[in-house]
């Protein structure tokens, strides 16, 4: 299976940051732009977010979409409702196929490891749900390499096809190069990678010592927040700005020098972006089919590298289900 170079994903966007209105619009012009691949998961606003992608993409010929959900963290109260044991998987994958109003998602993947099942378990659901027509493939995110080649050597002896792994990874997230890169580029795993943008950071659009642009993530009191916090920090937001003219001087803007950065890796199969606005979406494909050459990427690498993460430690999954 193919998948378009840029995906769009609607993490804390549909169903919470944007009205269902500018969502739909934002799915239609991914749609006018040419982005058939689409990442949501069960947990992403409460399973809203697989809600409005499913009504954004209803009436949509399905075999010309790929569409990727995820299983792992709580959709619900229960003990049982997160995880990866057969009973959580085997429920969420019906709820996610209501909501995304499918018979079947392209790739599910496990949204990070949990200690708590044995692999087998896990492995065997996943493979009775491929088997039932249910998914193609199947995926994980966040696993480390020696997690990958372990479930990946299990899903061939179970006759399905483990294709994909999705990491967070951009400039200055780069903790998947050391490891777990190798090692899908020996058995032949691709790269779905999240955040190429650092969820905006990367846009440049937010300076050191000032408040964040209203309307940007950094402002969404829902969730959106939280999850940039950990990112907004004057020394990274200062190198930032240092990028300005490397892009300028690539003839891009900075969301597409951020977008092509990660597609210089050739184990990157897809930059999963976000957006909250159709512009957003048509800045970004620009990206598609640019050549990075080396002096951009040595200019990329000493205006950043202070701020750029490389541990493969950082790579992990909550050691209890969360
Ligand atoms: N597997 C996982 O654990 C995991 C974790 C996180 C995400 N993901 C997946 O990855 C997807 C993308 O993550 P992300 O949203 O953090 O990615 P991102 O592409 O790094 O950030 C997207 C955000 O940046 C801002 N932005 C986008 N284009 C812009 C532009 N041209 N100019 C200025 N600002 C722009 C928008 O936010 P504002 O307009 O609000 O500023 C947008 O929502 C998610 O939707 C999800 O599918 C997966």
């Amino acid at each position: 299976m193919q998948v378009s170079e840029i995906a769009y994903g609607n993490w804390i966007t549909h169903g919470s940051q944007v009205e269902e209105e500018q969502a739909t619009a934002c799915v239609r012009a991914a749609l006018d732009l040419g982005i058939t691949s689409f990442d949501t998961a069960d947990v992403y606003a409460g399973t809203r977010a697989e809600e409005v992608l499913g009504r954004a993409l209803r009436g949509q010929r399905r075999a010309g979409l790929e569409i990727f959900t995820k299983v792992y963290w709580p959709t619900g109260p229960g003990r049982n409702d997160r995880g990866l044991s057969r009973k959580h998987i085997m429920e969420s994958i019906h709820g996610s196929l209501r909501r995304l109003q499918t018979d079947y998602v392209d790739v599910y993947q496990a949204h990070r490891y949990d200690y708590a099942t044995l692999l087998e378990e896990m492995m065997q659901a996943f493979a009775d749900i491929v088997h039932a027509g249910k998914a193609h493939y199947i995926g994980v995110s966040e696993w480390k390499a020696s997690e990958i080649r372990a479930a990946y050597e299990l899903a061939r002896e179970l006759n399905i096809q483990l294709v994909s792994n999705q990491p967070q990874y951009s400039m200055i997230w780069r903790v998947i190069e050391a490891e777990v890169v190798p090692t899908c580029e020996e058995l032949g795993v691709g790269q779905i990678v999240w955040s190429p943008m650092a969820q905006g950071v990367l846009s440049g659009k937010y300076l050191p010592g000032q408040p964040p642009p209203a309307g940007s993530r950094a402002t969404d009191e829902k969730s959106g927040k939280d999850f940039i916090a950990r990112l907004m920090h004057d020394d990274v937001l200062t190198r930032v700005q240092e990028l300005k003219p490397v892009a300028e001087q690539a003839g891009l803007t900075m969301p597409q020098l951020a977008i092509a950065w990660v597609l210089q890796n050739p184990n990157v199969s897809a930059a999963i972006v976000g957006a909250t606005r159709p512009e957003q979406l048509r800045d970004n494909v620009k990206a598609v089919g640019v050549k990075l050459d080396a002096e951009v990427m040595k200019a990329v690498d000493a205006a950043l590298d202070p701020v750029v993460q490389r541990d493969p430690a950082l790579t992990e999954s909550p050691a209890q289900r969360p």
